[in-house]
């Protein structure tokens, strides 16, 4: 791995220490590991709860498959896959670096499934009471064991290493694209579902 050179801006939130306080791209990046790793510790409190009763909360796992869902995937891997490593396919990675980058996506595709046998298995124990109970435990775990290592590999092994691909012409236009890619995502969730009730 390269060192951190020539980067105009290194704060831990990605923004530049003293005078200037201009956020780069990986800023809201990381501002949305810090959400998500909370919602990971809702998870993990939820868990002995559920093994101690041999049940699970519907309305609970409801809102987390659909944190994941919208938030920890469509919202922020969404930036992340079709944005800054769009962006970063183009530039000149260090081999190390072009495989974190292709490890990032497996694993953001790994938890995709992960949180589809969790939704199977929710709608399984919704009808029944009883059948789907394990599939869900071991989901949450799965998905809690992985999301802090996964955050910890991108906020200290590969963001901003990254960011000194890009000139900050380069940056500020990808900050515009991730607050324009936000912008769209409500619109995005909503009309998806009101075509899913069309069909
Ligand atoms: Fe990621
Ligand atoms: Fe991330």
């Amino acid at each position: 791995m390269r060192a951190v050179v020539g980067s105009n801006c290194k704060g831990d939130s990605g923004t530049c220490p003293g005078g200037e306080r201009k956020m780069m791209p990986i800023g809201p990046l990381m501002i949305e590991h810090r959400l998500i790793e909370q919602m990971v510790k809702v998870m993990a409190a939820e868990l002995p709860k559920m093994e101690d009763k041999r049940g699970a909360r519907i309305g609970f796992l409801s809102e987390a498959i659909d944190f994941i869902r919208t938030y920890a995937d469509r919202c922020h891997h969404g930036k992340e896959e079709d944005i800054l490593f769009r962006d970063l396919a183009g530039k000149p990675l260090e081999p190390e670096e072009g495989k974190t980058m292709k490890d990032l996506v497996a694993e953001h595709i790994y938890a995709r499934k992960v949180v589809s046998r969790l939704a199977d298995a929710k709608d399984r124990y919704a009808r029944t009471q009883k059948e789907g109970f394990e599939e869900i435990v071991a989901c949450l775990k799965e998905l809690v064991g992985f999301y802090p290592s996964h955050i910890e590999k991108e906020d200290k092994h590969f963001f901003l290493p990254c960011m000194t691909y890009f000139r900050p012409e380069e940056k500020d236009a990808m900050l515009r694209e991730f607050w324009e890619f936000d912008r769209n995502l409500i619109h995005e969730k909503y009309r998806k579902m009101v075509e899913g009730y069309k069909r």
